[in-house]
Parts: structure tokens; sequence; C-alpha cells
């Protein structure tokens, strides 16, 4: 009995919609269809952001900016330090010359995003691979702290 009254309402709708007429209904039902399988199924293309809050791009400008690096400093010290070593690898990765390696957004993504970037993005992978499967732990810094964590991250 279910499905009959299920394609009743289903006729209702249809109907409902076709007789709204107008180009706007017509757009609205384009827009809420589901894409076609095979492209779900597909690998998110990559973006070189990483996955997370912060998707405009970050510009480090050339010179060092001291105040900010002296913040990050106290920052990395109390809430990376267990895990990471800026000259060798630890329970986490060196992080000496990170920024030649990688782009400043997808750095301030793994930071605040750990957890996201572990399971969406194809670097993050890999490195949790490579790193025994251990999961970098989210912090809970704001941009503002992650910046200047960033930024002392330059100075090693
Ligand atoms: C519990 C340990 C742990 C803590 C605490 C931790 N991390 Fe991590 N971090 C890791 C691990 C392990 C990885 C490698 C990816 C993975 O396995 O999750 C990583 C990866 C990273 C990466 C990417 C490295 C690369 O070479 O691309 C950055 C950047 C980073 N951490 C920054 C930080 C910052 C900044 C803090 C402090 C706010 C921090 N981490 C705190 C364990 C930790």
């Amino acid at each position: 009995m279910k499905w009959k009254i299920l394609s009743m309402l289903t006729l209702v709708v249809f109907f409902g919609l076709y007789a709204c007429g107008g180009n706007e209904s017509t757009e609205e039902a384009n827009a809420t269809e589901e894409p076609p399988a095979s492209m779900v199924e597909d690998e998110p293309e990559a973006s070189p952001f990483g996955v997370g809050p912060v998707q405009e791009e970050i510009t480090l400008p050339d010179e060092i900016d001291q105040a900010l690096a002296e913040k990050g400093k106290e920052i990395y010290t109390t809430k990376c330090i267990a895990c990471h070593n800026p000259e060798h690898d630890a329970i986490g990765p060196a992080q000496k010359g990170i920024f030649e390696r990688r782009n400043p957004t997808w750095v301030m993504n793994m930071i605040l995003n750990p957890e996201g970037m572990i399971k969406e993005d194809p670097v993050a992978k890999k490195l949790f691979e490579k790193y025994n499967k251990v999961a970098m732990t989210n912090m809970g810094l704001t941009q503002e702290d992650a910046r200047a964590v960033m930024e002392y991250i330059r100075t090693f």
C-alpha cells in the first residue's frame, strides 16, 4: 500500500511543479538533480589549498614579521612541540622549509582541520600513512593563531 501512496505523492508533486510552469521551477528541479553515479565515485579533484575553512590564497610577505613570529612561538611550544621538531621527523614531519613544498593555505587548513585533511586531501592522506597512521590532533587554534604559528615556522 505504501508505494501506492508514494507514487500518488510523486505524481502530485510532479504535476504541481509542472502546473507552476515557468523557467524558475524547471531550473530549481534541475539544480537538485543528483549527479550521475560515476561522478560521485570519482576522487574529488585535489585543491592546492586542501580541505578546510580557508579557501582564499594566503600570501606570505617576503619579510618575516618578528612580533607575529614571537606570538607563534608561544603557541608552537605549547601545542605543537609534542609531535613536531623543526629539523627532524618526530611523531609528525619536520617542518623546516615547509613553505617551499606546500602552499601556505594548505598548511593553514592542515592546522585548522587535520581530521578533514587526512580524510580528503591526497597529500595529507599520504602523510598519515607515512607517519604510522597517527592522526594529527586538532589543537583548536583560531585562524589568527594558526597564522602566527606559520610565521614562527618560517624562522626555522
Ligand atoms: C598528536 C601529535 C601532533 C600534534 C600535537 C600536532 N601535529 Fe602536526 N602532524 C602530526 C602528524 C602525525 C602529521 C602527519 C599527518 C598525519 O599523520 O596526521 C602532522 C602533519 C602536520 C603538517 C603537515 C606537514 C607536512 O610536511 O606537510 C603541519 C603543517 C602540521 N602538522 C602542523 C602542526 C602544528 C602547527 C601543530 C600545533 C598547533 C601541530 N601540527 C600539532 C602530528 C601532530
